[in-house]
């Protein structure tokens, strides 16, 4: 076949192939083109998931008649002044929204400039203009889009269910809000009820309008940030270590105002994370850099979301420290990391070399001050002296309350220590480390992992004959949660309850629990349930449901762990011990960490320098 140039109208729907993937995609350019008209007000309505109707409102600077015909056109543009790519201070700059939009759609935009005597309309609908004509109308913009790929099946099939697409609006929409704090945002429409964002301003922007989007739970259990190191300034929220989710959906990233994915931040986050987080768990941050323009590129990806910093080591380090430091004033004490901690606990304290005593004719040395010396310095504030009435009551008062339980000795014959490959437990420290001893050596289990193997192995059997069995609520708890996870577990409703979890919708933002596992017991259902949530959102199928069931069982399993924290009397810590021999896999806990570790009895005495 011979070479052909294709037609313009071809050109654009190609285009509009990387630019327009579904309605949450063409709410973005929209609102983008908004905030760019310097819109204070922006009204997003959407109707059929936003496949049949999508309307973005603004009272931004709006177009002219001729503004209006050329901004329909491809490659036309406001945004570039001159040619240059590396001072992009817009939103939008490739001049392709409308036009590619305009192709795949019927696409009309109403515009008013603050001077005009009237408002003007213009139609494209699937590549073919109409208008502009007269159009009565306040200062602004109004772009509608209807039946969005209608006349493009292929792409059609592409969409999930309404309720998927409006959900990925809202999201598109929140997002767009947090880095737009001045600007007021309303999204309504008969896909959802009404979200209404009024602006918000002042030192404490930031953490409003974060309130006002994914609520004050994240404020609240937050850091401020704000630094700026080597020309990255670095604000936003960091979640504190506690808080966390089971997905990375909570984490949002902006870079000069623009929502953005981008590895460098998440891996510098994660690594800030390190040595608070476990490795499966996320931390909720909301982080806004700003930055020089010209050091970032953001021309690598048709959509925008994605950029490229010329130095990402000035970034990623910008945002450790940032993160570091805040929690490190908010009392979270950076620990070594785990390895170290574990082989540091197992090995002889260092004691200083010696020191030589100036001017001493002694034949001998002093020993340096050893690693107790700081002793009477950490002694509590005000505790006076020692010898005091007060001071000993005080002292008693601590001992009360040991903080490990130790079994009075008995002596176990050799042969009930070999019986078992996990021993016979001994002591527990800490409401969850089990002390355990075998013929071998002795053995530190974790208690609250190794129960989470239990009941993870437990539901796996339970699940393949049938329904897990379950167990009423007294009174149906009711778990607040943004709609969009409301729905989504409405949806997955019949198919959690083979899980044992039967919930139903309460209102636009709630579901009450009805019924939960029984392996469970009065656990922490309200985590349980959001953990469920997120793993929803992030699979963003309910068929996935039945495909994620080991995933669903884990989260199911982390929230059944009720021995965590919990002092043990010796026969649970042993029955626990003999469980642990008795199931699959028990030696890791179900994210791979593990559940025991062992000292043989010969390493102890290398430790003690005893070895032969
Ligand atoms: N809501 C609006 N208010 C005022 N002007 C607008 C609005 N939307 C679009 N325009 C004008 O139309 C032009 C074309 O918009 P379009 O979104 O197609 O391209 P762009 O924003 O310049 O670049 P990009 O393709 O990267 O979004 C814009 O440059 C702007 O001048
Ligand atoms: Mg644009």
């Amino acid at each position: 076949m011979p070479i052909r140039q294709l037609p313009e109208d071809l050109i654009n729907r190609i285009a509009a192939g990387e630019v327009v993937e579904r309605p949450a995609s063409v709410v973005k350019e929209l609102v983008e083109n908004a905030i760019d008209a310097g819109a204070s007000r922006i009204v997003v309505t959407t109707a059929g998931g936003g496949k049949t109707l999508l309307r973005i409102e603004d009272d931004g600077h709006g177009m002219d008649a001729a503004d209006l015909v050329l901004s329909v056109e491809r490659h036309a543009t406001s945004k570039l002044a001159t040619d240059d790519l590396d001072d992009i201070r817009s939103l939008g700059f490739r001049g392709e929204a409308l036009a590619s939009i305009g192709s795949v759609a019927e696409l009309t935009i109403s515009s008013r400039t603050e001077d005009a005597e009237s408002g003007l309309r213009i139609v494209v609908d699937n590549g073919r203009r109409i208008g502009p004509v007269p159009q009565a109308m306040n200062r602004g913009t109004i772009v509608e889009v209807k039946n969005l790929f209608a006349r493009i099946p292929a792409r059609l099939k592409f969409l999930k269910s309404d309720r998927s697409e409006a959900g990925a609006v809202t999201d598109v929409l929140k997002r767009l809000a947090m880095a737009n704090p001045a600007v007021h945002f309303v999204l309504n429409g008969s896909d959802r009820s009404a979200s209404n964002w009024p602006a918000v301003s002042g030192a404490a922007a930031l953490q409003s309008r974060l309130a006002q989007v994914i609520g004050d739970d994240f404020a609240q259990n937050a850091v401020t940030l704000a630094t700026a190191r080597h020309g990255v300034v670095v604000a936003g929220l960091a979640g504190l270590p506690t808080y966390t989710r089971a997905n990375s959906l909570s984490q949002f990233y902006f870079v000069n105002g623009r929502s953005v994915r981008d590895k460098v931040l998440v891996g510098a986050v994660r690594a800030a994370y390190a040595d608070y987080t476990f490795r499966d768990r996320f931390p909720v941050v909301a982080l806004y850099i700003a930055i020089d323009p010209a050091e970032v590129d953001v021309n690598v990806h048709p959509a925008k979301a994605e950029l490229r910093f010329r130095d990402a080591g000035a970034v990623r380090s910008a945002v450790i420290r940032a993160i570091g430091e805040a929690l490190t004033a908010a009392g979270f004490k950076a620990s070594t990391s785990v390895a170290e901690g574990v082989l540091g606990a197992f090995s002889a304290p260092a004691y200083p070399a010696p020191v030589d005593v100036p001017g001493s004719t002694l034949p001998y040395r002093v020993p340096a001050p050893g690693p107790y010396s700081g002793y009477e310095r950490s002694l509590p504030a005000g505790s006076g002296n020692p010898f005091s009435p007060s001071f000993r009551q005080g002292a008693l008062d601590g001992l009360s309350e040991p903080s490990a339980r130790v079994e009075p000795h008995v002596e176990a014959s050799p042969a009930e220590l070999s019986e078992y490959p996990l021993g016979t437990a001994r002591a527990q420290m800490f409401d969850n480390f089990i002390i355990a001893q075998n013929g071998e050596g002795l053995l530190l289990v974790d208690q609250h992992a190794a129960h989470e193997r239990l009941v993870y192995e437990r539901f796996k059997a339970q699940l393949a004959s049938g329904p897990v069995p379950s167990q009423a609520q007294l009174i149906p708890l009711v778990i607040e949660l943004p709609e969009e996870d409301c729905a989504r577990l409405e949806d997955a409703a019949s198919e959690l309850e083979r899980f044992g979890l039967y919930l139903e919708r309460f209102g636009p933002r709630a579901v009450a629990v009805r019924e939960t596992p029984a392996l469970l017991g009065n656990s922490d259902i309200d985590g349980l349930v959001r953990d469920v949530a997120d793993g929803l959102a992030e699979w963003d199928s309910i068929a996935a449901v039945n495909d994620r069931m080991e995933a669903i069982i884990a989260r199911m399993a982390c929230h059944g762990s009720v021995r965590s924290g919990r002092r043990l009397r010796v026969d649970e810590m042993n029955a626990l011990l003999r469980d642990m021999e008795a199931t699959p896999h028990s030696g890791q806990c179900i994210h791979g960490r593990p559940t025991y570790v062992e000292l043989k009895q010969k390493d102890i005495e290398r430790l003690f320098g005893r070895s032969r």
